[in-house]
């Protein structure tokens, strides 16, 4: 097979850029590592890496609270990365940026905080490819109000079924929130948010949106999609693990109640009660994810240097040439679209009577990392009627050798299992 190069049409050098990143230097098994795990979690540029060193060894302190030169150094480089971010996903103000710990955490402060006045007989509204940290915060929010969760299905194509949600009125005057993910982290399908998030508003709901495998791959302007919170991960967008960010609205976050208490989030506090502080800091108590957001900062300078269509154009070629590769292997089910068209670079398949668990163990053995189970999104596997996949992911840095590397050594796992 081939295809141009690993000098992408998009204009950056893979083979320069991956200098960038040490651990692709490395080996694993005594073969070059093959890294296809990137919407688990992302390698780390060498400038991310000193990023982390250079706070640590030169101005460690708390934020917001120390009166000296360290703390004050610190609570610049922290909020220098709040406002970082606001520009990198084109947020009206830099107030709009909460740092928490990952997207589990974002999402799960949005249901604690949107959906707290929910009751019996109002509905929100998910989809079946959902990874668990948008579906389990939801029915949790559902046991607590008697609120009722709806969802989303899914065509035989991977795409969102919006004829039937249409047929069946799934948005409707009960509905009062709808969340949902940009791009399935499964799947790979890039759902059409702006569509359901105006159908959400004209019903008066609010619209959540998991932008984990989004805000890595492609231009994400936030005025653009429509939502009024969203949520993704720092870790899979080159930065270092430990730092999710909420974007929110102002004014939707302005009147949405606090979620977790303690110190930084309040105004004033008496034995008899309390007053909250303004977004984002509302929503952040304790010490804050301090050095992982300075990191996150200097992660998306990096992502912004290398050109966010730069990067998405890398990952619709690299990802065209995988699932062409892919459609070689006798026996081999692609789950989602086969073709690059609103698709992001994760690619789930199905190899029948080789159980993933097994094709990723062969895999390693060959340098080969990829990640094999149900990718924390076992209804999705449940509804296509399996109990488990194997999913290779791409990004910035990944070569059509690499994916060259993992064709062969699919070839070599299915002779090894099938004997042919
Ligand atoms: C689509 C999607 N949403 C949410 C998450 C959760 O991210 P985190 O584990 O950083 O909270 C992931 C991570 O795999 C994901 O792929």
């Amino acid at each position: 097979m081939t295809l141009a190069a690993d000098k992408t049409s998009a204009g950056y050098d893979v083979a320069a850029l991956r200098a960038d990143f040490p651990i692709l230097r490395r080996e694993v098994n005594g073969k070059p590592i093959v890294y296809l795990d990137s919407a688990n979690t992302s390698q780390k540029p060498q400038v991310v890496i000193d990023a982390l060193t250079e706070h640590y060894t030169h101005h460690n302190a708390n934020v917001a609270r120390a009166m000296h030169l360290l703390g004050a150094e610190a609570t610049e480089a922290f909020e220098g990365a709040r406002q970082k971010l606001a520009t990198f996903v084109g947020a009206a103000r830099p107030e709009e940026i909460v740092f928490t710990k990952n997207a589990s955490e974002a999402l799960n402060l949005t249901a604690h905080t949107l959906g707290a006045d929910l009751k019996p007989g109002d509905e929100i509204v998910t989809t079946v490819m959902e990874h668990h940290s948008n579906i389990v915060p939801w029915q949790m929010l559902a046991e607590r109000t008697g609120a009722t969760l709806r969802w989303f299905d899914i065509t035989e194509d991977g795409r969102l079924d919006l004829a039937a949600a249409e047929r069946d009125g799934l948005i409707n005057e009960k509905t009062r929130i709808v969340t949902l993910t940009l791009v399935s982290n499964v799947l790979g399908t890039i759902n059409p948010v702006r569509q359901i998030a105006d159908q959400a508003h004209a019903v008066g709901a609010k619209v959540v949106v998991d932008a984990s495998q989004g805000v890595p791959q492609m231009p994400v302007d936030m005025a653009a999609l429509g939502a009024d919170l969203v949520a993704f991960t720092g870790h899979k967008m080159v930065g270092p693990t430990g730092v999710g960010v909420l974007w929110g609205n102002y004014d939707v976050l302005a009147a949405l109640p606090p979620f977790l208490g303690g110190g930084e989030m309040i105004e004033i506090v008496r034995m008899t009660g309390s007053t909250y502080a303004k977004p984002p800091h509302r929503f952040e108590a304790g010490t804050p994810p301090i050095a992982q957001a300075i990191g996150l900062g200097v992660a998306v300078d990096y992502l912004t240097g290398v050109g966010m269509e730069a990067i998405a154009q890398h990952e619709r070629e690299i990802t065209a040439y995988l699932l062409q590769g892919l459609q070689t292997i006798d026996g081999l089910r692609i789950l989602g679209p086969t073709e690059v068209v609103d698709r992001g670079g994760a690619v789930s398949f199905d190899l029948g009577d080789i159980h993933p668990h097994d094709v990723s163990q062969m895999l390693d053995a060959k340098g080969v990392a990829v990640r094999g189970g149900h990718h924390c999104a076992r209804p999705l596997h449940e509804r296509l009627g399996i109990q488990s996949s194997t999913r290779a992911s791409g990004y910035l840095y990944t070569t059509t050798g690499e994916v060259d590397a993992l064709i062969d050594a699919l070839g070599y796992t299915i002779k090894f299992f099938r004997g042919k």
